[in-house]
């Protein structure tokens, strides 16, 4: 054991900042051990002093200043837990050009310009490890660049945003509108103020392209990520769903071509079986699943956000690189040798279900039919509810292109015998 502590600069001391303070104290002697000198907080960043925190912290050590606290010679990891894009970008680059390691939780910058960290990381010799960026506690990115290094990544499938898991589970199991159960959300501090990040797939659709780099080898930005959010779904899908035998989430799906010459990502509310794996991942849980050539099919579950769960992966990565600073090595480099592009939305494979007001008479079923034919999408279940002025068709399709699907949609929607296309959902997992 070396008496030479690593010293760790910490920027932002919000909800993970302040729980990555709380654990490096508690467990310093387990940390040293691993790690074979002890860890010591060198400063911390924050944006306002004397605001109250979660953890008391020697005022000597806070400062406004992160440029300099960054800069100094004395700092060997920079811990980035400020968020959003500047400063943390112009941070983190100082921190690798000066030779630093850096740990972030910063799934946004990561999807916008991971590139231009990985290059500073590799410039500067240091390392760039992110694991809390992408579903909180659960060890996901670890496994996708080290465990499967030997094996052919599939696809990827989740549920990664814990808010509009909330949300979609309350009005599943309460039968509540999206409004009161985002408002309950917010009450319970699963939701922020401004929920557009989570409710519109932002969030989600940062940690798609982080995942889809990681298991593609590729690199997938936030913008190339198709992108739907959850704002539309009302209680009667839900319902509707809920009558089928199945249950609706947000997905985060990343899926190479039939051919593997490109990938698919995309985030968007799915119906899933009610008897798949991921339709129990109730409240703000997240879970996601991997499907390997040889490894086959795995899972992972677990909290995916929270202070404290957050900072124990943002712990795991300071250890990691404390380590390879001591053992004078680094981690592996962003692995992007596949260069595969991202294909269209238009061209990915899928299912629909469908829910149609119509006109009750006779040939409407055979019209409509008709319709699905002349865009190559074939039925796979046709059920009617409802009778006279309320009659509505239920369709559920089996596979074909997102395109075709679209042009089945807008072709319904210009039927005169078709009053309205009252909810349009892909079905995935089964
Ligand atoms: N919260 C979660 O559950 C969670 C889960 C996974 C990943 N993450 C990621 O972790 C990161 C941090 O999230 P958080 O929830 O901890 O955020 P937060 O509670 O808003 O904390 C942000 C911290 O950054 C500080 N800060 C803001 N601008 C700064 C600047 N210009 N210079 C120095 N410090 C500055 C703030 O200082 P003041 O306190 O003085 O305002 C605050 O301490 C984000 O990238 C987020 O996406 C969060």
């Amino acid at each position: 054991m070396s008496d030479k502590p690593l010293k760790v600069a910490l920027l932002g001391c919000g909800v993970v900042g302040s729980q990555v303070v709380k654990l490096m104290r508690e467990q310093a002697g387990d940390l040293a051990a691993r790690i074979g000198a002890p860890l010591e907080l060198a400063g911390v960043a924050v944006r306002k002093l004397g605001r109250k925190r979660d953890v008391e912290i020697d005022p000597a050590l806070v400062t406004t200043d992160a440029e300099g606290l960054v800069a100094r010679d004395d700092v060997d990891i920079v811990v980035e837990v400020i968020g959003g894009i500047e400063p943390a970008r112009s941070l983190i680059v100082s921190a690798l050009s000066g030779g630093k390691s850096v740990v972030t939780a910063n799934k946004a910058l990561l999807a916008e310009d991971g590139a231009t960290l990985f290059e500073a990381a590799r410039q500067g010799n240091g390392d760039l490890y992110y694991e809390a960026s992408v579903a909180g506690a659960i060890p996901l990115l670890r496994p996708l660049r080290e465990s499967l290094a030997g094996d052919h990544v599939k696809r990827v499938l989740g549920i990664v945003n814990g808010t509009t898991n909330y949300i979609l589970d309350k009005m599943d199991s309460t039968g509540a509108s999206f409004t009161d159960a985002l408002e309950e959300a917010q009450s319970l501090g699963y939701a922020e103020a401004d929920p557009t990040a989570d409710v519109e797939g932002f969030d989600a659709a940062a940690k798609a392209a982080i995942l889809a780099s990681l298991a593609f080898h590729s690199r997938v930005t936030a913008a190339e990520v198709h992108r739907e959010g959850i704002t539309e779904i009302t209680a009667t899908d839900v319902a509707s769903a809920k009558a089928m035998g199945y249950v609706i989430k947000l997905l985060a799906i990343c899926a190479k071509s039939d051919d593997g010459r490109s990938i698919g990502v995309r985030v968007h509310p799915a119906m899933i079986p009610r008897t798949h794996p991921l339709a129990g991942v109730r409240e703000a849980y997240n879970a996601v699943f991997v499907e390997a050539e040889s490894a086959g099919q795995l899972m992972f579950y677990g909290k995916g956000a929270g202070g404290a769960p957050t900072a124990s992966a943002v712990l795991g990565d300071i250890v990691a690189v404390a380590r390879n600073r001591r053992a004078g090595t680094r981690g592996p480099d962003e692995s992007t040798y596949a260069d595969l592009p991202v294909h269209e939305m238009g061209a990915t494979v899928t299912r629909c279900h469908v829910a149609l007001d119509v006109a009750d008479k006779p040939g409407v079923l055979a019209r409509v039919a008709e319709e699905f034919a002349q865009h190559d999408v074939s039925i796979q279940t046709v059920r009617q509810e409802g009778h006279g002025d309320d009659a509505q068709l239920v369709i559920v399709t089996h596979q074909a292109t997102d395109a075709a699907l679209t042009a089945t949609m807008a072709g319904l929607r210009e039927l005169d015998i078709v009053r309205a296309v009252a909810s349009v959902m892909r079905v995935e997992g089964d």
